[in-house]
């Protein structure tokens, strides 16, 4: 399920142009304090971090933005003047309280998109992320859609919102009360039922964007309709990290319980400049693939079809002989196939062969030798091959998977 989950990401993301990029697990810690902000749940609780034997500030990365800005900035990226798509898959660290689907190594498929402040490359992107999911047989989701605004709007709507819930700080929960001091913004997306309440009573951030910003927002919705990409607009959609300009977007699905989000992601025009490059915008996403593991492991059915394989048994005095010849054969032939050489008894055999990832058993009987049995072990359906068919034998195995 991971090498299904991981390779098609690499099939659909190299389709829409992405090109994958390989980052260290360790960066210096200034990166992420002054890339995810400091007043980020990520900053203050999560991080791993420790100091090298030169007394430096090293951590263990606990998202992947930051550093894919950092070596797109020290490999001069930004020269290359078109659209630069990077995507990655690998670990992630984070000092959180482990429980269903929140791990503190866990890993992520994501993506960055460096170069367009266009909102079809928010549309695109998400887009890929849903055909990504369909492939895999998820269906069950909701992509939500935001806007934070930026630099423009985003103060004015921080006001107002300290301004209408000054008198109302009493009613929030505890965490909420310290967000009000330091980063307000993250009340929108709080689970407590009671914050979530006075939430709903109060105006949402997209009613004052600039009109840059709601324009963009505007050209996003139309985009993914035209896409016929279904969405919903979810002011809540806030996300827990400071780099965040425009859009936000999460998808969430049934079944993952409390941890139901499966990815998240948005805008960060100003995350390159904050790092002392030029004025690139970029946007981006990443899937939490222990969740998705989760998810695909849950699906009814058998979603994810087993390759082709044959597992070889043969009984009696060279039998091991003739597997071994027989493995090279087939396997130069490119197919799949187990076997351990044991010629015990045939029961036993077969009992390895349904343990086995195959699809199909070979048997060869000691006094049965110029001919073999080919069985399929979804249905027991067999055919009878002469004992050096190697082309056959494949054939059947390739073609036999199908129906
Ligand atoms: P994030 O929302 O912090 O965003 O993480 C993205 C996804 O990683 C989450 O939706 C979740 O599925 C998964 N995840 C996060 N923490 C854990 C955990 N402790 N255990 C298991 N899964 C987890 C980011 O990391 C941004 N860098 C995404 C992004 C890329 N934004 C723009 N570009």
């Amino acid at each position: 399920v991971w090498q299904q989950a991981e390779r098609m990401a690499h099939e659909i993301f190299s389709l829409y142009g992405f090109r994958e990029i390989r980052t260290p697990l360790l960066e210096p810690t200034e990166l992420f304090t002054s890339g995810l902000g400091t007043d980020t749940d990520v900053v203050t609780k999560e991080m791993y971090t420790f100091l090298d034997r030169k007394g430096r500030s090293l951590t263990l990365r606990p998202e992947n933005t930051a550093p894919v800005v950092r070596a797109y900035l020290e490999h001069s990226r930004h020269r290359l003047g078109s659209l630069d798509r990077l995507y990655y898959l690998g670990p992630m660290f984070r000092y959180e309280r482990p429980q269903k689907g929140r791990y503190r190594q866990f890993h992520q498929i994501g993506v960055e998109v460096f170069g367009g402040s266009e909102p079809e490359v928010d549309a695109e992107t998400m887009q890929m992320v849903l055909v990504y999911l369909q492939r895999l047989g998820i269906g069950n989701c909701t992509l939500w859609v935001n806007s934070v605004g930026d630099e423009n709007c985003r103060p004015r709507y921080r006001e107002e919102l300290l301004r209408v819930l000054a008198d109302r700080v009493a009613d929030l929960c505890a965490e909420c009360r310290q967000r009000y001091q330091r980063n307000p913004l993250r009340i929108l997306d709080c689970k407590d039922s009671a914050c979530r309440k006075l939430i709903g009573e109060i105006p949402t951030l997209v009613e004052y964007l600039c009109d840059d910003c709601g324009a963009h927002f505007e050209g996003l919705k139309k985009n993914l309709t035209s896409l016929g990409v279904p969405f919903q607009v979810n002011p809540r959609i806030v996300r827990g990290l400071d780099y965040y300009t425009r859009t936000t977007f999460e998808i969430v699905a049934e079944g993952l319980g409390a941890q139901d989000a499966l990815m998240g992601g948005g805008r960060y025009d100003r995350l390159v400049e904050r790092f002392g490059g030029p004025a690139v915008p970029g946007f981006g996403f990443a899937i939490g693939l222990d969740r998705l593991v989760l998810l695909l492991s849950e699906l009814p059915g058998e979603t994810i079809k087993p390759p082709p394989g044959l597992y070889l048994a043969a009984t009696g005095k060279g039998g091991a002989e003739w597997t071994l010849r027989a493995s090279q054969e087939l396997r130069r032939r490119n197919l799949r196939v187990e076997t351990d050489f044991r010629t015990r008894s045939l029961k036993a055999q077969m009992r390895n062969a349904d343990r086995s990832a195959c699809t199909h058993i070979l048997i060869r009987l000691e006094d049965e030798k110029a001919e073999v049995r080919l069985r399929r072990l979804r249905d027991g359906n067999q055919i009878t091959l002469p004992e050096n068919g190697w082309d056959e034998m494949v054939r059947e195995v390739s073609l036999g998977n199908r129906d």
